[in-house]
C-alpha cells in the first residue's frame, strides 16, 4: 500500500478504483439513426427531493453530446445480462438487444431495474461530463445483479436480510 503526495498515476488510479465493486448498467437513448445504448458503471442516486441519479460520460465517447441534451435510461443489468454489458462497451460479444419504448427513451427489455431521466444539470468532470438527471419513470423486478470489481464481471445474490430499515 503506498500514499502519494503527487497527482497519482492514471494507472494507479484504476487500480484503487478497480476495487470498488459496482453495479453495471447499459444507458439507453434515442440516436439519430435508432435506440443506442452505452455501458456505464459510474451511476449512482444523487437526490431523493428532486429525484436525481448521477451519471459520467466520458467525453470521447460518441454518446456524449447525445446524453446531455435528450431523455435517457439507466437500465440496472441482471446477472444473467452480461453479453448485453459487453455488447455495449464495444468489447466482444453479440448479444441481440430486444427494446422496450419507454414514455421519453427506449430502454432493454427486461432489466433487473430501470431508471428514465431527462437531463438536469451537468458539470466538468476531467475528460468526462458529470450529468446529473431527473428521474421521470422507474420500474424493477426481482433477480440476482450482475456486478463489476477488479475488471471483472460477477454476480450478486439478492439477500433477505437488508438494512434498508436504516436508512
Ligand atoms: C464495466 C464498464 C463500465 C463502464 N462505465 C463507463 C462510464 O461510467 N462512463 C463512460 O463514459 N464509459 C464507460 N464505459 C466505457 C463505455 O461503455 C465504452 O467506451 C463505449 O464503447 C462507449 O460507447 P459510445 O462511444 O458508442 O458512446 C464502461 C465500460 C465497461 C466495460
Amino acid at each position: 500500500m503506498s500514499e502519494a503526495l503527487a497527482p497519482p498515476s492514471p494507472a494507479a488510479l484504476r487500480a484503487c478504483m478497480a476495487r470498488f465493486a459496482t453495479g453495471v448498467t447499459v444507458v439507453t437513448y434515442d440516436g439519430d439513426t435508432g435506440p443506442r445504448g452505452v455501458t456505464m458503471n459510474s451511476f449512482t442516486s444523487a437526490s431523493a427531493d428532486p429525484p436525481l441519479v448521477l451519471i459520467s460520460v466520458a467525453r470521447r465517447a460518441r454518446c456524449h453530446d447525445q446524453l446531455l441534451d435528450r431523455p435517457f435510461c439507466v437500465n440496472i443489468l441482471g446477472a444473467e445480462q452480461e453479453a448485453l454489458a459487453r455488447q455495449f462497451a464495444g468489447v466482444e460479444g453479440a448479444a441481440e438487444p430486444r427494446w422496450t419504448s419507454g414514455v421519453r427513451a427506449p430502454r432493454l427489455d427486461n432489466p433487473l431495474a430501470w431508471v428514465e431521466c431527462e437531463p438536469w444539470r451537468s458539470y466538468d468532470g476531467g475528460d468526462h461530463t458529470l450529468v446529473l438527471g431527473r428521474v421521470t419513470g422507474l420500474g424493477h423486478r426481482d433477480g440476482d445483479a450482475l456486478t463489476y470489481a477488479w475488471s471483472r464481471f460477477g454476480v450478486l445474490t439478492e439477500s433477505a436480510d437488508g438494512i434498508e430499515h436504516l436508512f
